[in-house]
């Protein structure tokens, strides 16, 4: 099994929608028994609720089931995935701050490191304090990366 864990700040808009796409292309594709998909944050301030509304309502619109219950990453969190994939870079120097050792450390990537089309920053931004259209974005970037992460751990173990 491929154990992958998407990583954001407060665990309710980009990993559980990183989430949610990621485990709709592995149900397609049928993989179900060879990956497994989880989320978490930074930060523990929504531990406990669901996915934001304004998340759930746009995933669903494309056809997206959003059914995470936020919780924070923790250190012993790393010795379970193979993949810890942050949304932004803020979230990636947490988990570097955090992971106790080098073979934690190279667990860690950046989800848009996965987009054929290597955007440049690779932050997939905060939609929090935003508009709208800013959740559609958050989706889009996790839809091409998520496809690309599927090649890629496809290709890496053979599936
Ligand atoms: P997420 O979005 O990290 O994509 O889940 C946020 C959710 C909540 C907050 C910030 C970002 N907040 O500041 O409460």
């Amino acid at each position: 099994m491929v154990a992958v864990c998407f990583v954001c700040h407060g665990n309710i808009c980009r990993s559980p929608t990183a989430e949610a796409v990621l485990a709709t292309l592995v149900e397609r594709a049928g993989l179900n028994h060879a990956i497994a998909i989880e989320s978490a944050g930074c930060s523990d301030e929504h531990a406990g609720e669901s996915p934001d509304r304004r998340s759930s309502r746009v995933a669903k619109a494309s056809g997206y089931a959003m059914r995470s219950c936020a919780r924070r990453f923790e250190r012993r969190d790393f010795a379970r995935f193979d993949l810890v994939i942050a949304m932004d870079r803020h979230n990636r120097a947490h988990l570097d701050r955090l992971a106790g050792s080098p073979s934690d450390r190279a667990k860690i990537r950046m989800l848009r490191e996965y987009d054929p089309d290597d955007p440049r920053p690779l932050d997939v931004p905060d939609p929090w304090y935003g508009r709208e259209d800013g959740f559609t974005e958050v989706l889009a970037m996790c839809e091409r990366a998520c496809a690309g992460l599927l090649t890629e751990v496809r290709r890496d173990h053979g599936l």
